[in-house]
């Protein structure tokens, strides 16, 4: 009964696709409310691994309703690609995509191209303007064409002929912008019409007003899930701007994303790798470099599951924790790859930063601050000892058990959810 959130804490890539598909067992709704395919939510069940983009998490699970809400921004391909291989691979659970969330153009997915590589300029540089490290999924222009009012919703295409004459309008627009400002090559508008008619055609039984459904839901008492995509540090006026997305991650994003009563949320857990990763450019101020970032990256496999890139690997940070708990109103943490500690002789904690010389546990808000900024650690002993797949809090070794329960006294709140791999199965619930 009622709504329990599920956040990304850090920089994305948390495992939050497999908490969501581990919850959603006794959940009937699961929702997505932010982002696009930019977001890369890697589930291991029964039914095999996936890496779900856009399809919410809980599709593993018969008889949930996979939401995905007003406010994310929808690339009707990769929307296809996806809803074919849950089809394929026989995920039971059942899709509804919202009329009005945004649809991400060809357009935008070259315009988001331009505008990072010139970022990238030298010149850019030095006019203190730098690259983000953007996914390129067209997600910064999808949302910036819905600010300014220009953009399609994916009730356009239940009228395809009405969009196509749209289309007309707003191309020539873009590819003026394409040829003039970019130097680059026009899109083709055809090739764009015959993109929306075969759209259209597969994703018509898809779109419908998603309020009704997640009203008729509430008023039934059902249990609902919602999938937050990035993590706080990400979110567009909360996180390390300008090197974030382009949408609000964290609970407010929720509540507009998908028309949610505030009220009816009864829990809001974050979740949490056990160290800290981040793809793309941005403040990372727990960062390590070297032989040992390279040897949790290959142990963890951390490269980004929608660009491969590899992922910047770092300790945990207590104080962008414990920002994210407080601006998010979390009530629990749910920690993953703690098996990825198994093997380390010593697990470092951040506690507090030095920036200019003065100690703070203030996650700062200016960029400046954070070329300053020096964490300051807690060294805790490692347990050298298995912990991957234990599903039972009582078969963890007293060492890590130990170390959670200083985890939970630094950033203030309880862990209720371990997590000691990457398969469903491999989870503690205390
Ligand atoms: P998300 O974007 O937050 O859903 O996370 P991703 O799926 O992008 O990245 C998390 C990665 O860690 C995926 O490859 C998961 O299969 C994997 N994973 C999740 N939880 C665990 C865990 O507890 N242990 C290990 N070893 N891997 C995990
Ligand atoms: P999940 O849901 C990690 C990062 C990009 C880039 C910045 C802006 O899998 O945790 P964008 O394409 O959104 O304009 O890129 O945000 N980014 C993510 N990093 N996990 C994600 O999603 C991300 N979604 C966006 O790497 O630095
Ligand atoms: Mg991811």
């Amino acid at each position: 009964m009622g709504i329990s959130a599920i956040i990304g804490g850090q920089w994305g890539d948390e495992g939050k696709g497999k908490i969501v598909d581990f919850l959603a067992e006794d959940a009937d709704l699961i929702a997505r409310y932010s982002g696009g395919n930019n977001a890369g939510h890697t589930i291991e069940n029964e039914f095999g691994k996936f890496a779900l983009h856009l399809v919410p998490c809980g599709v593993g699970w018969e008889k949930t309703k996979n939401i995905i809400g007003n406010g994310t921004v929808v690339d009707p391909k990769i929307l296809i690609e996806e809803i074919t291989l849950v089809e394929e691979s026989n995920l039971p659970g059942e899709i509804f995509v919202s009329n009005k969330a945004h649809i991400v153009m060809p357009y935008h997915i070259t315009i988001d191209t331009l505008e990072e590589k010139k970022r990238a300029q030298q010149s850019m540089h030095e006019m203190g303007i730098e690259a983000i490290g953007t996914t390129g999924r067209g997600i910064g222009p999808a949302y910036s064409d819905k600010i300014t009012r220009i953009g399609f919703r994916m009730e356009d295409l239940l009228t395809p002929e009405k969009m196509i004459e749209k289309l007309k309008i707003i191309l020539q627009d873009k590819n003026e912008i394409i040829k003039k400002i970019y130097n680059a090559e026009p899109l083709d508008y055809s090739f764009i019409v015959n993109e929306i008619m075969s759209w259209a055609k597969r994703l018509n039984k898809y779109i419908v007003n998603t309020d009704k459904i997640m009203m008729k839901s509430l008023k039934s008492k059902e249990k609902i899930l919602l999938e937050g995509a990035q993590g706080v540090l990400l979110d567009i006026d909360h996180g390390t701007y300008p090197y974030v997305t382009s949408s609000n991650s964290t609970i407010g994003g929720a509540i507009s994303g998908l028309g949610l009563n505030p009220k009816k949320i009864n829990k809001v857990s974050g979740v949490f790798k056990s160290y800290c990763t981040r793809v793309g450019a941005g403040p990372f101020p727990t960062e390590i470099h070297g032989m040992h970032a390279e040897e949790i990256r290959q142990q963890a496999r951390e490269f980004g599951t929608t660009t491969g890139r590899p992922r910047r690997i770092g300790w945990f940070d207590a104080v962008a924790a414990k920002y994210s708990v407080s601006i998010n109103g979390m009530d629990s943490m749910i920690l993953t790859k703690l098996d990825i500690l198994d093997n380390w002789d010593t697990i470092q904690i951040c506690t507090s930063y030095k920036i200019n010389g003065k100690s703070t546990s203030e996650f700062p808000s200016n960029e400046l601050d954070f070329k300053e900024c020096e964490p300051i650690y807690e060294v805790f002993d490692g347990w050298k000892e298995k912990t991957s797949d234990i599903d039972k809090y009582s078969e963890l070794n007293s060492i890590a058990k130990k170390y959670i329960d200083s985890l939970e006294k630094i950033v203030g709140i309880p862990i209720d959810i371990i997590s000691t791999g990457p398969h469903r199965e491999a989870t503690i619930l205390r």
